[in-house]
């Protein structure tokens, strides 16, 4: 019988949010908006925001050391970024942020899928510790949203936030707990328009014609992505579950994108789980893109609502569009 190929174990996790906040009140004092629709439609009350000139990369470089830290390795040989907010549209953010950490000459490259980038990210990572090509990856999803959000728009200046987070993968056993399981991952570009910032790149700047009026901004059209996002996650997550031989009932957290807390609700009662299951902090950080998935994970552990031994479900959703979902045992880190 062939031999199983190593599995990706999670090693080591850190986070980074920047020191400024942005609570709902703060919002209704500049915009057409209230506290109380903001929690009620989206569960937010706070989200946190870079500072002038700090761009995606001066966050990752703070999460990316914490997970070395966490996993007690002071260099990789691949270093993996997922981010919608890239410094520059070129090079990849992922290659500066490797020097700054020290590791001038590694491998460094980025991995766009919106808000599920960080699960393409872990999904890419682990194929690449499977071939053989990396014993040990830093993966790290990072988000600068208030650099593409108009401050206009309040279906999306309510909701978004800026923060990282990180994750070391090490060559491993897929018995052992942290092995990241099958990945589940799809994409419909059909819908390619529900999210996007319409400007900047080849299409819009090789049509002869400038941007249109805040065509450079980020754009949602949050009902439809709202309808998509739970049936997508709830599918994937039900694939997972199923490829990594778990009954549903084995499921002891649910770690979603934090879109949006009634999609979190939704999703979780779709699958069956009680009220305690789905992890969440969007109340205190609202949506971060691909960085919503390890930075929920840094806080949950923290936080002791996510233990060693836990079974756990990962899933998200975003532009593309794209989703995806993978299982883990929660490791002693
Ligand atoms: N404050 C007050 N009223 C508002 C606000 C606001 N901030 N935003 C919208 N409204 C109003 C609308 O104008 C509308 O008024 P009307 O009925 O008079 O026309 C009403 O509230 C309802 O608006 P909807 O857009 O239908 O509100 P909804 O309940 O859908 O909430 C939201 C909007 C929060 C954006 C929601 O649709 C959502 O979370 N969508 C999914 C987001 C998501 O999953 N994204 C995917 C990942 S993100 C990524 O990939 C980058």
């Amino acid at each position: 019988m062939a031999a199983p190929h190593p599995a990706a174990v999670v090693a080591g996790i850190g986070a980074w949010l920047p020191p400024d906040v942005v609570t709902n009140h703060d919002l209704s004092a500049r915009m057409d908006t209230t506290d109380a629709w903001i929690r009620q439609r989206t569960g937010i009350r706070r989200r946190h925001i870079a500072s002038p000139g700090t761009a995606a990369s001066d966050l990752a470089v703070e999460a990316g050391r914490r997970a070395l830290e966490s996993a007690g390795l002071r260099t990789v040989d691949m270093v993996v970024l997922t981010t919608t907010t890239p410094d520059k549209p070129c090079p990849a953010t992922a290659p500066a942020v490797a020097a700054r950490l020290g590791m001038e000459g590694v491998p460094a490259f980025d991995v766009a899928a919106v808000c599920s980038g960080f699960l393409y990210a872990l999904a890419t990572s682990a194929g690449l510790i499977a071939a053989g090509t990396a014993d040990h990856v830093l993966v790290i999803a990072t988000e600068v949203y208030s650099a593409i959000i108009d401050p206009a728009d309040r279906g999306t200046a309510v909701v978004f936030g800026d923060g990282a987070g990180a994750v070391v993968l090490r060559r491993g056993d897929p018995d052992e707990w942290g092995a990241l399981g099958a990945f589940v991952l799809g994409s419909d570009g059909v819908h390619e328009d529900l999210i996007q910032v319409p400007a900047g790149g080849s299409r819009q700047r090789k049509s002869g014609l400038p941007p249109g009026p805040g065509d450079e901004f980020f754009r949602m059209r949050g009902k439809e992505v709202f309808r998509h996002a739970v049936q997508r996650m709830t599918t994937a997550c039900r694939q997972a579950t199923l490829a990594a031989g778990w009954e549903p009932d084995r499921v002891d957290r649910l770690a979603a994108h934090q879109a949006n807390a009634r999609i979190l609700t939704a999703v979780s009662e779709r699958l069956g789980l009680a009220g305690d299951q789905p992890l969440s902090n969007i109340e205190q950080v609202g949506n971060i893109g691909a960085a919503s998935l390890p930075v929920l994970l840094a806080h949950s552990a923290e936080r002791g609502e996510l233990k060693p031994g836990h079974h756990l479900l990962l899933t998200a959703f975003g532009g593309g569009l794209t989703w995806g979902a993978t299982t883990l045992v929660w490791p002693q880190l």
